[in-house]
């Protein structure tokens, strides 16, 4: 890894990248063959905003390499409800901790709270900006199911807030992947993602309308709509609900299309996907602790 913070998948190079899938796939077919290598190592989870997969998985991850976490606890349960500012809290908890994992409503949080502290900041979702951690565990999904030869992929849904989307996006330029964007109009890519994957060499190309482009994929990566990033609740209703993918409309799709989602959904993805051979969103989201621990191990 260049750098020691893990803030954007910008920062992540290939090489980068199959070094921690390829241990993260070491570990994943022999997990007892992991050493207690974090005996003692204390990693802080400073969580602004909710989680379950992200939290649990660090959790998981750090627990399983023989170390133990700190965990601020919630928003209102802690001193950042008494108006502490976030410089504060990280430059008093980098005092307990070997390294933070920190998710924050605001874009930038976590490059902001890197220049504060010198133990290694991982951002687990800075608002609608970056989610580097999960573009890992997404592309270790995406090589065990589909492999990167080759690859098109579909990115769909709230592409504008979402920032898993935005992440997956860039790190997908390392590969040989063809990217095809589906989006209602008002949630298309923003601009300045669009210009960063123009500038990284990719061709965007953006659609509204998910079949014309279903049946050439080999990966379809559903989101969800970021209801809570809408400034205006009307805005959410006018698009909430646009996008739905069912066995019905599966039947358009390759046989070995690989469905993926970083959860949690709504109403994105009909529970009758669940138990065809598309749906790899389960799968994907227990990726994150071998994924994990292979980047822990690598940072701490
Ligand atoms: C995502 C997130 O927080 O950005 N969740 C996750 O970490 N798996 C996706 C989402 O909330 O829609």
């Amino acid at each position: 890894m260049r750098d020691d913070h893990i803030i954007s998948a910008k920062q992540l190079s290939r090489s980068d990248i199959e070094a921690v899938l390829d241990r993260a796939a070491e570990i994943a077919d022999d997990p007892g063959a992991v050493a207690d290598s974090k005996d003692g190592e204390l990693l802080g989870l400073l969580f602004f905003e909710p989680s379950t997969r992200t939290k649990m998985s660090f959790t998981t991850a750090m627990k399983r390499l023989g170390g133990d976490t700190v965990d601020m606890g919630s928003v209102e349960s802690s001193s950042v409800k008494k108006g502490e500012s976030l410089a504060d809290t990280v430059r008093v908890i980098e005092g307990y901790a070997d390294a933070l994992v920190l998710r924050h409503p605001s874009e930038g949080s976590a490059k902001l709270a890197s220049d504060f502290v010198d133990v290694p900041v991982i951002n687990a979702g800075d608002g609608a900006g970056q989610h580097p951690t999960q573009t890992l565990l997404d592309l270790y999904t995406i090589r065990e199911n589909a492999g990167f030869d080759d690859l098109t992929i579909g990115i769909m849904g709230d592409l504008k807030y979402g920032r898993t989307v935005h992440s997956l996006a860039h790190a997908l330029t390392n590969f040989d992947a063809s990217q095809h964007f589906i989006s209602p109009e008002s949630l298309r890519l923003p601009r300045s993602v669009r210009y960063d994957l123009h500038e990284a060499g990719a061709q965007v190309r953006e659609h509204t309308d998910l079949e014309d482009v279903l049946g050439t994929l080999d990966v379809l990566y559903v989101t969800r709509i970021q209801r809570e990033r809408f400034p205006d609740e009307n805005e959410y209703r006018q698009v909430a609900g646009e996008y739905r993918i069912d066995t019905e409309l599966l039947e358009r799709a390759n046989d070995d299309l690989t469905v993926m989602h970083p959860l949690p959904r709504v109403d994105e993805i009909a529970p009758d996907v669940d138990g065809t051979e598309y749906a790899t969103y389960f799968e994907q989201a227990h990726n994150g602790v071998p994924v994990r621990m292979a980047l822990l191990e690598e940072l701490l």
